[in-house]
């Protein structure tokens, strides 16, 4: 989680470690474009940058809920990658709404930090709400993810809907070739 510059899948990250270092800060990889020799330098970002620093810094609602009423989990056929969530409901004002959602992953660090602010955004919201956002919404505090990193994104979406009974459209390949 500390090593920002390795924002790589962690699938590929053991195997192309001498690679991946030799990436100057700020580019995005993802492994089955390294699997393939291509390194797809996308533009620096300075401002999502450290959003997702402190993310990963700081992960919000991270960890297994034992009490939860749904949990979903999802693998990335893009990248192997893993993400599960972890929602508990509760009563308010007459209707069932999220009280509280967690999640662990075996996946890159912006996976973790969308995890981190959607589980943030979801409390409060019905199920049906959580249900119609998009990978795209729930990364909104970080702000728009490159093309590559769209799908960890919708790692975090695919979790959410497999949790909720919803029909899973997520994660799904988004990348520019
Ligand atoms: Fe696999 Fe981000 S690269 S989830």
């Amino acid at each position: 989680l500390s090593d920002w510059s390795s924002d790589v899948c962690s699938s590929d990250l053991y195997r192309r470690r001498s690679q991946i270092a030799a990436l100057p800060f700020g580019e995005f990889v993802c492994n089955t474009r390294l699997t393939s020799n291509m390194i797809v330098p996308v533009k620096k970002n300075d401002e999502l940058e450290s959003k997702i620093e402190e993310a990963i810094k700081n992960p919000r609602n991270l960890g297994e809920m034992k009490d939860a009423d749904a949990i979903g989990t999802v693998g990335s056929a893009d990248c192997g990658d893993m993400l599960r969530m972890w929602i508990k409901f509760k009563e308010e004002n007459g209707r069932k709404v999220i009280d509280r959602a967690t999640f662990q992953s075996f996946g890159c660090q912006t996976a973790i930090a969308v995890a981190s602010v959607a589980t943030e955004m979801l409390r409060g919201k019905t199920a049906d709400e959580a249900k119609s956002m998009s990978g795209e919404e729930l990364a909104a505090p970080l702000g728009p993810l490159p093309p590559v990193k769209i799908h960890c994104a919708q790692l975090v979406e695919g979790a959410l809907r497999s949790a909720l009974g919803a029909e899973t459209t997520a994660p799904r390949s988004n990348r520019s070739e």
